[in-house]
């Protein structure tokens, strides 16, 4: 039975997806020498193709956005709230405009900006609220630290920061949500969370969604894994039945590192990108 197996939190698939967040990474010319390499080594790539995603820096957003790049999915890495008609919001981008450049996706609530940028779970909230209107697919990422973890508090941490991310999110609306389980210690680090520990808590996440929105919603979300995700542990973290895809930091950085992670997703859940598609 569902409830039952969501318990054991097995057998759960949202759509297979690799989103590569380039944080404050290459100049608008390596961008665009980035994405055509990726796109040129994605042709030769198996195929069907899981979702793909690649959130570049603004000003690489606007000068790499290039309709010859069609393996994949350009978003955001962070957008603000407000309409595209502006305001007084001085050095601010709104979602509205990436929207209107082509945007799919927006990444919300990241540690760094969490942590550097004063990212209150209010503010990822209303911030995911607004996407969905809007029509970008909100990426929220949640995490512990390494103090939350070693006093014991991640799963608390997490299921309390999913809370309060979804909040008011429409029942309808909660399968276009992705999740992101990205442990502060293991960004950046080289030290990627173990994978079944990783499973263990994106399996605690689905759990969470399932007690706030019911066991269809829990099936039906897309939860990735991010944290030091290379192509030589990409395989055994995307094996895991709670993982769907992972948010790609460091190795989104050269095609060379990405595309194998990519391929490291289609070997892994083949018969759900084919029933998902790419888009
Ligand atoms: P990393 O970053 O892969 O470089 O650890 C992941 C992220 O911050 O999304």
């Amino acid at each position: 039975m569902r409830v039952n197996s969501i318990q054991n939190y097995n057998y759960f698939k949202g759509q297979p997806m690799v989103v590569g967040n380039m944080k404050m990474n290459k100049t608008p010319n390596e961008t665009l020498k980035l994405f055509s390499d990726i796109e040129a080594q994605l042709w030769d790539a198996p195929v069907p193709l899981p979702y793909i995603g690649m959130a570049p820096t603004a000003l690489s957003f606007l000068y790499a956005n290039n309709p010859s790049f069609r393996s994949f999915h350009k978003g955001a890495q962070e957008a603000d709230i407000g309409t595209v008609k502006g305001g007084a919001m001085t050095g601010a981008i709104s979602q509205d405009m990436y929207k209107n450049l082509g945007a799919e996706f927006v990444i919300i609530g990241h540690s760094e900006r969490r942590v550097n940028f004063d990212e209150t779970d209010e503010k990822v909230n209303l911030k995911l609220l607004s996407a969905l209107k809007k029509g970008l697919r909100p990426i929220v990422c949640v995490g512990e630290s390494l103090l939350q973890r070693e006093s014991r508090c991640t799963d608390r941490v997490i299921s309390d920061q999913i809370a309060k991310a979804i909040s008011n999110v429409n029942k309808k609306d909660i399968s276009k949500v992705v999740i992101a389980y990205e442990p502060l210690w293991a960004i950046n680090t080289g030290k990627s969370c173990d994978p079944e520990e990783a499973n263990r808590v994106c399996g605690s996440i689905r759990r969470t969604v399932a007690r706030l929105y019911g066991d269809k919603a829990a099936e039906d979300i897309t939860i990735l894994y991010g944290g030091s995700v290379k192509p030589n542990n990409a395989e055994e973290l995307f094996n895991k039945n709670n993982i769907d895809g992972g948010l790609i930091g460091g190795a989104c950085l050269s095609a060379d590192d990405f595309v194998p992670i990519v391929q490291a997703l289609c070997r892994t859940r083949k018969s759900d990108i084919e029933k998902y598609g790419d888009k």
